[in-house]
């Protein structure tokens, strides 16, 4: 059955226009002013409402298994939560073990994921390195619609991404047209200054953001950066949460690098002040990494936003229980590193960003969805609304409201970030291609409707681009 959205505003990263738009099957069909109703089809009135494509969260983790446990949240429980607030895409990682294939990896998550309400895809992490790697990072992406790999430089003695790792990983993307992403934090510092807080006695969360100061994650995203620059490659830095990792990229930027930046919903309107409250278990859903930060910090990152320096927002979706936090009481360095807010990303950016006035509704669809389907090549099928896109689609009530709580999300976890906090602007309905998952507050997902989407790699050009790099040719003096 057709469905015909009438009467809202149309809103796309270009700009905002009075429109219907038609769906047909998992697509869109039409795109204009008054379309006909075809014979049959559902009527949706959208009057007063704004029609955006549907969210894109580049940064979740469901089902990962991940310091001694695994997120509480899985694909089906997860994507339902990201329906329910608007995001219809989300890219994951698989992240195998070092010494694990890739490809093993990836199929594990693949199989995890089959679940999902809504559409997904991976970036894959590179953890260690070998020949044998190289390889599987190009049948991932000639095969398998894998054009994103990712770089953790901290977790050392886990998952970190070492200098080696990370110079054959960037030079292996480069050759392939695969973007590298990375999440910036001095590994090697961060064990060092957390073996020296823990040693002085600070055991508890508020150890976790002193051991992590914003100059461990600045010394990284210079650091990735670099490398980027040196081996002509472009890299996208994941949760950029201070003024040093900002600067970074602003640099890169400025010197015409290839350099894009993602921002936490959260990171924007929670600052490191919730650390020190007395309720051990409050903190220690605060821990992730980077850490919440001072205001200051939160300043620069909407400007970032707003200045085009960060291009998408995030939620690094990475969901534990208390139960799982309190493997960490005694030791904040065994708190499981992670926060949820798939649900919320998007209401949350509404709520601070648009109705403040710092982003447009067009900034915010950029923000939310086009600049992700762009920077990861999943446009135009997704991240807009035009004909042929796929018919995931978000009609957003400017007016409506929620107040944030554990007690009425649908994210599986028992503690929210943002609770108490009252949003103005909510996703009314939800279409994951062409079916309504999301309306009058109720879900009607499917487990499993979700699909794969594959991401084709990026053609290789920028690899004779730059020859202010360790690339260029060598230079022979004849004698
Ligand atoms: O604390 C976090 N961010 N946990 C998830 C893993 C990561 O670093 O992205
Ligand atoms: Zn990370
Ligand atoms: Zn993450």
């Amino acid at each position: 059955m057709a469905i015909l959205i009438k009467g809202g505003t149309v809103v796309t990263a270009e700009g905002e226009r009075r429109a219907d738009v038609l769906i047909e099957g998992e697509r869109i069909a039409a795109v204009g002013p008054a379309l006909d109703t075809p014979a049959g089809a559902r009527v949706i009135d959208a009057g007063g409402a704004y029609v955006m494509p549907g969210g894109i969260d580049p940064h979740t983790h469901m089902e990962l298994p991940f310091m001694g446990t695994t997120t509480s949240e899985d694909f089906f429980t997860g994507t339902s939560a990201a329906v329910a607030g608007g995001t219809t895409t989300i890219i994951d990682f698989a992240i195998p073990n070092p010494g694990q294939s890739l490809l093993e990896a990836y199929r594990s998550w693949r199989g995890w994921a089959e679940k999902a309400v809504a559409d997904y895809t991976f970036h894959v992490a590179v953890t260690w390195w070998s020949e044998k790697v190289g390889e599987e990072m190009g049948v991932l992406c000639r095969d398998h619609g894998v054009n994103s790999f990712k770089h953790f430089m901290a977790y050392k003695g886990a998952i970190m991404a070492d200098d080696e790792v990370l110079v054959n990983s960037f030079r292996r993307a480069a050759e392939l047209g695969a973007l590298c992403t990375v999440h910036a934090e001095n590994g090697e510092l961060v064990v060092q200054l957390q073996r020296q807080i823990y040693e002085s006695g600070v055991t508890g969360p508020e150890g976790h953001p002193q051991s992590r100061p914003p100059m461990v994650e600045g010394e990284a995203a210079h650091r990735a950066t670099r490398l980027a620059e040196a081996l002509n490659v472009p890299v996208y830095i994941v949760h950029n949460s201070c003024i040093e990792a900002l600067d970074a990229i602003t640099r890169a930027r400025l010197a015409g690098q290839i350099v894009f930046g993602e921002v936490l919903a959260q990171h924007l309107v929670i600052d490191d002040s919730v650390y020190y409250q007395r309720d051990w278990n409050a903190a220690a859903h605060y821990v992730m990494s980077p850490p919440f930060r001072s205001k200051e910090h939160q300043a620069a990152l909407w400007r970032g936003l707003q200045a085009g320096m960060l291009h998408t927002t995030a939620t690094d979706h990475c969901c534990f229980c208390t139960e799982q936090k309190r493997m960490g009481f005694g030791d904040f360095r065994k708190i499981p590193n992670g926060t949820g807010g798939v649900e919320d990303r998007m209401a949350v950016l509404w709520t601070h960003g648009v109705r403040t006035g710092k982003l447009s509704p067009s900034e915010f669809v950029a923000a939310t969805s086009t600049n992700a389907a762009r920077i990861f090549n999943l446009y135009p099928h997704k991240g807009t609304i035009s004909a042929g896109a796929d018919a995931d689609v978000v009609i957003w009530d400017p007016d409506g409201t929620r107040i944030i709580s554990k007690d009425t999300h649908h994210q599986n976890i028992d503690f929210n970030i943002y609770e108490g906090m009252s949003c103005t602007g909510i996703p009314a309905v939800t279409l994951s291609r062409g079916r309504v998952v999301w309306q009058n507050g109720q879900l009607d997902v499917v487990r499993g409707a979700g699909r794969y989407v594959d991401r084709p790699c990026f053609a290789p050009f920028w690899a004779s681009q730059n020859t202010r790099n360790v690339s260029r040719k060598p230079v022979k003096v004849e004698r």
